[in-house]
This record gives structure tokens, C-alpha cells and sequence, in this order.
């Protein structure tokens, strides 16, 4: 199989990845291309991971097949028990690789990509190989954010701020690219897509910040553990409880505000 550069996706596959993927739904995630899909449809998502996106994204197709792919054989498993629980029939996984997709030219009519691209080394070269399995007037849509770009904290707090710079960012990994949104438009046009548009999503979401608080909890130490984070700086538990308890009590304000990254949402197709 052709080198993925998986390997930078230190976030892996545990509690606090499962929890952040199980917030995720096409209508969340994927209302920019749903829109532009429509009943009978062929669709692929790239990178599905458990799925929660793609079982949207298959009812907007249906009775048209949807298909996740997805390099991780666990995730493979979770998704096609998710699309199974959500009595989704024309909804199928497979274990594969983004740059090598096991389809035949022109397959599909609409192509997801989302949360994936950061992770790869070579994007274009994944964007051209989805542009090869997209038919004629075939649309792509990709999102991503990009964390710690332009944290937004109302009201300040210094603990929750440096926690969404990416230096101390638990969502972000060495090998991640945390600048990929603003290169989608160009990236699109590289890999030959006609008709690009972008536009940027930034939604305010106090809920969010104790999910942030408990992937603090979760992934520092492991990432401290990894050499990804320095010791001095996030090794002791007991920083890492006081930030999670201020960060909880910054919360409970019900007027608190936060911005943790602008979404970059992108779409093309592909010229007939
Ligand atoms: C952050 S998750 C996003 C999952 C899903 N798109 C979502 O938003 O819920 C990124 C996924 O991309 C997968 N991935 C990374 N490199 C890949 C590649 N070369 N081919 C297929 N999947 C890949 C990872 O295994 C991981 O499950």
C-alpha cells in the first residue's frame, strides 16, 4: 500500500476520537454539499472513519449507493455497525487506501472529504485520484478546520486561550497540517476541479469546550508520553486537573462564547 503518512495521525483511534466523531452528522458537517446531491446518486466519502457523516450523507443519495472508504480496519468495523444500527441499505465501508481508490474510473457522482486531508502527505494527489473516480459534472465538497488559527474566548480567559493556540492544542499533532482550509480552494483547482468555491463557517460553541476539556484530560499525558508535548510544560497531573476544573467553570457561564477553529468548506467539480 502506498505510504499514507497515517503515521502523523497521533490522535488515533480511542474514547476521546470515538467521542469527537460521534458529535459529527451530515446535516452538521456536510450541509454545504447536501444541496448539490440528489436522490440516486453515486457518493463516496474519503477517510470516513466511523461513519457518522457518510449514513447522512447516503440518505440524501438513496436510493443511489454510498460508499465510506477508510484506511483504519477498526474504524471500517465501527462504521458498517453504525450504518447497520441506523438501518441504512444502501450504505457499504471498505478497509482502502485515499491515494489508490479500488474503484474504476468515473464511478461516483459526488465525492466528501472531511478532516482528512491534514493528515496526508501528498492532498492534491489524494484530490486527483477522487477527481478520477468522479463521472463527468461529478461534485466534490471538503471541510476542514484549522485549529488555533484565531481563538476566540468571550469572556478572556487565559487558560482556555492557550489551550486552542496549537502549541498546547490537544486536537493537534506534529505531522497535521493546521493550515490546510485556506489551501483548499487552490488545492481543488490543482487537481483540476472546475468552478471552485470556499466559504469560511466559524460557529461559537460553549457546549464544546467540555468535550475539549476532557480530551485535555485524555490525550495530554499521552501526547506528553509520545514526546509531542513538552514535559515541563504539561507533564504534571495536577496542572493538567486545575486547567480542566477552570476550563469547567469558565463553561458554566451561560453567556460564554468560543471559537475554537474557522471552518474552511469547499466545493468543485469536475468539468465534463
Ligand atoms: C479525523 S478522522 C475523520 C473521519 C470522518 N471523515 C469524520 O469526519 O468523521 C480522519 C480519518 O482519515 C483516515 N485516513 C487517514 N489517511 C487515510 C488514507 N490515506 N486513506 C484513507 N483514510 C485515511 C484516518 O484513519 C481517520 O479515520
Amino acid at each position: 500500500m502506498t505510504n499514507s503518512n497515517r503515521d502523523s495521525y497521533a490522535h488515533g483511534y480511542g474514547d476521546s476520537t470515538s467521542r469527537v466523531l460521534g458529535e459529527r452528522s451530515a446535516a452538521k458537517n456536510a450541509a454545504f454539499l447536501l444541496p448539490h446531491l440528489e436522490s440516486g446518486m453515486k457518493l463516496i466519502d474519503i477517510g470516513s472513519g466511523q461513519g457518522n457523516i457518510t449514513i447522512g450523507l447516503a440518505e440524501a443519495v438513496s436510493p443511489g449507493e454510498a460508499v465510506g472508504i477508510e484506511i483504519e480496519p477498526s474504524q471500517v468495523e465501527i462504521a458498517r455497525e453504525n450504518a447497520s444500527k441506523a438501518g441504512a441499505s444502501n450504505l457499504s465501508f471498505e478497509v482502502a487506501d485515499a491515494y489508490e481508490l479500488p474503484f474504476d474510473d468515473a464511478h461516483f457522482n459526488a465525492a466528501f472529504i472531511h478532516t482528512v486531508l491534514e493528515h496526508v502527505s501528498e492532498p492534491v494527489r489524494v484530490l486527483n485520484e477522487v477527481r478520477r473516480v468522479l463521472a463527468p459534472d461529478g461534485v466534490i465538497g471538503i471541510r476542514h478546520g484549522e485549529r488555533g488559527a484565531f481563538p476566540v474566548v468571550v469572556p478572556p480567559n487565559a487558560t482556555v486561550e492557550k489551550f486552542l493556540h496549537r502549541n498546547g492544542n490537544p486536537l493537534v499533532d506534529p505531522g497535521m497540517d493546521t493550515r490546510i482550509g485556506r489551501k483548499q480552494q487552490r488545492m481543488l483547482r490543482e487537481a483540476g476541479f472546475d468552478r471552485v468555491e470556499t466559504r469560511v463557517a466559524a460557529n461559537p460553541d460553549p457546549a464544546g469546550i467540555l468535550l475539549y476539556a476532557e480530551l485535555i484530560e485524555q490525550r495530554i499525558p499521552n501526547f506528553v508520553d509520545q514526546g509531542i508535548f513538552s514535559a515541563e510544560e504539561f507533564a504534571d497531573d495536577e496542572y493538567i486537573d486545575e486547567t480542566v476544573a477552570e476550563m469547567r467553570a469558565w463553561a458554566s457561564d451561560p453567556d460564554a462564547q468560543w471559537i475554537n477553529a474557522p471552518w474552511w468548506e469547499s466545493l468543485g467539480w469536475k468539468r465534463s
